[in-house]
């Protein structure tokens, strides 16, 4: 049965913790009594005590699972969202394996290329169908996912007007190929796997983007983007401030969190941006 009432509906994936919990909490309190905001989580008794947390604090939550590591599951969160409540208006892929850079690239490429990268193609087709019009559909990835990223060689890898989402994100795996068989340096793949990664996820979204406009399936007035956070203190950063992250200052979660909302809550008939890799409101050029 659909939810036929006009309350609005967002599902933010990877909310138990992080910049994601910090995105339910600031969207859901903007919105009050107007809508409910979904929040997933990997674990029941994370989904519940967040569930429960942010309820105390008057915010109109629930929660569903959701698991990159299972390939059916972003089709299930979808398919439970369209049968409660019709569709949603907002839908955010946050979710993301960590990486680590006290780990090899080649012990860790494939499982993050698999959640990070074919979880983003898989949660863009179970929810590409299901915006309603005017929904907002986001992945949320980084600043390090544009073309300038990798070297001239690499780059047509990644034509986000020549390749197919499908197409590109299949390119993923021959990254991971590269990085496990000792031949990524001298192909020109930089050495912190979480660079490819986002190149590949900000290209898939575009590419999806591009084509999901002209298939005429799209309800009027959905974009889809990818979004930059910014540098954020979390659990995902926090052992990588003297490393990868050295001299820079991270801001807070809910700093974060509210630098996202204004893509999520464009206002209807917006037009633009749409495809595009944007921070704080701001286009950052891909690079194509
Ligand atoms: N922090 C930054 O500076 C920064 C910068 C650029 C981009 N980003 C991006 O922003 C997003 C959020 O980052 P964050 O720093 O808030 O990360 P985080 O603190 O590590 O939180 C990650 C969230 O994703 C969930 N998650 C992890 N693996 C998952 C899986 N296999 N399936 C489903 N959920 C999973 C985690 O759930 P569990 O609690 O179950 O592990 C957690 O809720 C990520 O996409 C990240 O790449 C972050």
């Amino acid at each position: 049965m659909s939810d036929r009432s006009d309350q609005r509906i967002a599902v933010i994936s990877g909310a138990t913790r992080g910049i994601g919990r910090a995105l339910v909490d600031v969207l859901a309190g903007q919105w009050g009594a107007g809508g409910t905001v979904y929040l997933t989580a990997r674990r029941a008794e994370d989904g519940v005590a967040v569930t429960a947390a942010l309820r105390a604090n008057g915010r109109n939550v629930d929660w569903l699972p959701f698991d990159l590591d299972d390939s059916g599951s972003a089709q299930r969160l979808a398919d439970t969202l369209h049968a409660r409540h019709g569709g949603v208006d907002v839908a955010v892929l946050n979710a993301a394996f960590a990486p680590r850079d006290d780990i090899p690239a080649a012990a860790q490429a494939r499982r993050m290329i698999e959640a990070n990268n074919h979880g983003t193609l898989r949660f863009l087709n179970a929810f590409s169908s299901i915006m309603r019009a005017n929904g907002r559909l986001v992945v949320v990835a980084s600043g390090f996912g544009v073309l300038a990223s990798l070297p001239e060689n690499l780059r047509p890898r990644f034509d986000t007007n020549m390749r197919s989402a499908s197409a590109i994100d299949r390119s993923m795996d021959d990254y991971v190929v590269a990085v496990e068989t000792g031949e990524a340096g001298a192909e020109g793949w930089p050495e912190w796997v979480n660079i490819p990664s986002k190149v590949g996820q900000v290209a898939v979204t575009r590419a999806f983007a591009r084509e999901w406009r002209g298939n005429g399936r799209r309800a009027p007035g959905v974009l889809i983007n990818a979004a930059c956070p910014g540098l954020t203190l979390t659990d995902a950063t926090r052992d990588l401030m003297n490393t990868v992250f050295k001299g820079r200052t991270a801001q807070t979660v809910e700093e974060a969190a509210n630098g996202l909302m204004p893509l999520l809550t464009l206002p209807s008939g917006t037009g633009e941006p749409d495809g595009e890799l944007v921070r704080h409101g701001n286009v950052i050029p891909f690079g194509n």
